[in-house]
């Protein structure tokens, strides 16, 4: 097909008498999207109307601006950022809860191993880190959210060479917390019917335990897990062994009450799996909901046999796996050992308690 060029003249869209832009000579509607010259007003103008009633993200520090911008059209990347054509960059993600960062720390220390592995280089500490997101939270001024973070190569041109790029960047939002399911979908009463995804190939270990902007092969396993009927798909090894969900980590409970979960050797070092690890030792041994806590290989046959199946991540996610495959997981219903592992870590983010590491105050403006 022969391309129509786009008039010389074209470079700017003035209105007309009846208030449409013009370019060239041609009315606005005339002209297709790519032959469309917007100036930087009304690029906003459109952006503006685009986000318009979009899910919630209440504020965006970018290091690159220097600030924090509340107005959604105006929270972007420049794509000449690596993260966005190289996929250079790396990211973590924790929950804002009554006011409480939840064990950033964590979070950030994954994230600067994230950095190491990624070879970016990091102008900030640990501490620095700690309090953009903090200060970003309370810009938000948000009480409840979701605070995602990167840290990428930053801007200067689309080589794949990170040489050229300016200077590093650290950007964080606050968003709106994120609901699974539908309508009066709740995981704990329900459970989740899950699907093995065996087609999508697994991620080298390098690339699993960095988490980087490279999630196309966990959107790819969500997508053959929602074919399936599942929906953070369960990734089962050559060996027949279960590595991880999507973007959750999991572990199985037999029926004589151990815990086992895999290593974290090859698949993503979660951290609400930690915690659950340390809840799983501490109180469910000790109520006798748990007799032993192992972490192993684990063979996707021996937890189909299992009482209880259990995805975790996001910090506040236990989501109980009542079906795998279309068979039931032990009764098909949610079990006792989801049910105290959700109650304990709803009960200690509500109310804050545990170590004051795990918590910080956000110190909101007004
Ligand atoms: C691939 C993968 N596995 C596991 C997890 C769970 O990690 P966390 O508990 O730290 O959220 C995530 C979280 O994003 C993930 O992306």
């Amino acid at each position: 097909m022969a391309l129509r060029t786009v008039s010389s003249d074209g470079d700017a869209a003035a209105p007309d008498e009846t208030g449409n832009a013009v370019t060239g000579g041609r009315p606005d509607t005339d002209l297709r999207p790519a032959q469309r010259i917007l100036s930087s007003a009304e690029a906003v103008e459109r952006m503006t109307a685009r986000r318009k009633g979009k899910r919630g993200c209440y504020a965006m520090f970018s290091s690159y601006l220097g600030g924090v911008v509340t107005d959604p059209e105006v929270m972007t990347v420049p794509l000449d950022d690596h993260m966005v054509h190289r996929g250079h960059g790396v990211f973590d993600t924790c929950s804002l809860l009554n006011g409480r960062l939840y064990r950033l720390g964590i979070h950030i220390d994954r994230l600067l191993a994230s950095a190491a592995g990624a070879r970016l280089r990091i102008p900030w500490s640990r501490d620095e880190l700690i309090q953009m997101v903090a200060d970003t939270a309370a810009a938000s001024g948000a009480r409840d959210g979701i605070v995602r973070y990167w840290l990428t190569a930053g801007p200067g041109g689309f080589s794949f060479m990170p040489a050229e790029c300016e200077e590093p960047c650290f950007y964080c939002v606050v968003l709106d917390p994120m609901s699974f399911g539908s309508g009066s979908f709740d995981p704990m009463v329900d459970g989740f019917r899950e699907a093995t995804v065996r087609e999508t190939p697994m991620k080298p270990p390098l690339l699993a335990q960095i988490k980087s902007n490279n999630y196309l092969l966990n959107v790819l396993t969500h997508l053959e897990a929602a074919d399936g009927g599942g929906t953070f798909g369960i990734i089962v090894d050559d060996g027949g062994f279960i590595a991880e969900a999507c973007v959750l980590n999991v572990c199985s409970i037999s029926a004589d009450g151990v815990f086992v979960t895999p290593p974290f050797e090859g698949i993503l070092h979660g951290t609400t799996m930690r915690r659950l690890l340390e809840l799983a030792r501490g109180p469910l041994c000790e109520e006798g909901l748990l007799c032993d806590v192992q972490q192993r290989p684990l063979r996707a046959a021996e937890a189909r046999a299992g009482a209880e199946l259990i995805m975790s991540g996001g910090d506040t996610h236990v989501f109980p796996v009542v079906e795998w495959d279309g068979a039931k997981i032990g009764d098909g219903t949610v079990g006792p050992v989801a049910k105290r592992l959700h109650d304990l870590i709803t009960s200690e983010t509500e109310a804050g308690d545990g170590s004051p590491d795990d918590f910080i105050e956000v110190q909101y403006l007004l």
